[in-house]
C-alpha cells in the first residue's frame, strides 16, 4: 500500500472502544494511522484514557449546540488531518445527511459505526437493555456503515455472544462489551487490507440478505 489509511476516532464516553482500537492499531496495522480523535462532551473518559497514544484530541462540545453548527466546527477542525475514514467508537450522536454527504464523496460513506445488537434488531440506544429484558437466548454486536437513519446503514460484520440464564445486566453487557473490542480489531484486520475488503463485506452481507429474503419468500409460497 502506498499509503497509510488516516483515520479519525469519534467518541463521547468512557471510551473503550476507542482505546481498543488506538491499541490494536498501534500493535497490528501497519497501513493504518489515526490522526484524531474527536469528542463532543468536555469531560468524557476517554480524553484522559488517550492521552497514552499521543493522538491529537478535538474536544468540541455539542451539548446546547445547532447540530448543523456542531457538525461544521467538527469538519472545521478535522479538515487539516486529511481523514479517509471516520470510525464511530461510542460517539452518541446522529450524524446529519450534510455531514455525511460532505465528509464523504464516495459511493460507500467511510464512517464507520458499532452497534450492541443484531441489526435490524434493536436499533438507537437501549439495545442491551432490551435484549437483556426480552431475555433473548442471544444477543450480538453489529460493525456498520454509516447512513442518514439511526443504525440503518449497510452491514459490514456481526458476532453474536450468548445471555447466560444466570447473568446479571451488568455480566451480560460486559461479555457484549468484550465481543464489541473482539469485532471491532477483527474489523480493522480487513481495513488493513485495504478499502475494498470493506466493500467486498457490504457485498456480501448484502447477498446473504438477499438469499435469506429468497429462502423465507419461497417457503412462505411452499406454505401457502
Ligand atoms: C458501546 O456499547 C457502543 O456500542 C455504544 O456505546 C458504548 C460505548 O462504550 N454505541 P465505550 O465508550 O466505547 O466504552
Amino acid at each position: 500500500m502506498d499509503s497509510k489509511i488516516k483515520i479519525a476516532l469519534f467518541a463521547s464516553g468512557r471510551g473503550s472502544n476507542a482505546i481498543n482500537i488506538a491499541k490494536y492499531i498501534r500493535a497490528n496495522c501497519a497501513n493504518l494511522e489515526i490522526k484524531c480523535l474527536v469528542c463532543n462532551v468536555q469531560d468524557a473518559g476517554v480524553i484522559d484514557y488517550i492521552k497514552e497514544f499521543d493522538i491529537p484530541v478535538v474536544v468540541i462540545p455539542s451539548k446546547g449546540m445547532d447540530r448543523l453548527a456542531h457538525e461544521e466546527l467538527v469538519l472545521e477542525s478535522i479538515k487539516s488531518y486529511e481523514v479517509d475514514w471516520i470510525l464511530l467508537a461510542g460517539y452518541m450522536r446522529v450524524l446529519s445527511e450534510s455531514f455525511l454527504s460532505k465528509f464523504s464523496n464516495t459511493i460507500i460513506s467511510k464512517i464507520v459505526n458499532i452497534h450492541p445488537s443484531l441489526l435490524p434488531l434493536y436499533p438507537g440506544t437501549s439495545a442491551y437493555e432490551q435484549a437483556y429484558e426480552n431475555q433473548d437466548l442471544y444477543s450480538g454486536i453489529t460493525i456498520h456503515l454509516v447512513d442518514a437513519g439511526v443504525d440503518t446503514g449497510p452491514i459490514i460484520l456481526q458476532r453474536k455472544f450468548p445471555r447466560m440464564d444466570s447473568d446479571s445486566f451488568d455480566q451480560f453487557k460486559r461479555r457484549g462489551l468484550s465481543t464489541e473490542h473482539e469485532l471491532y480489531r477483527e474489523f480493522l484486520n480487513y481495513l488493513n487490507k485495504g478499502e475494498q475488503r470493506i466493500t467486498q463485506l457490504v457485498d456480501l452481507t448484502l447477498k446473504e440478505k438477499s438469499n435469506e429474503e429468497l429462502k423465507s419468500r419461497s417457503l412462505s409460497t411452499e406454505l401457502r
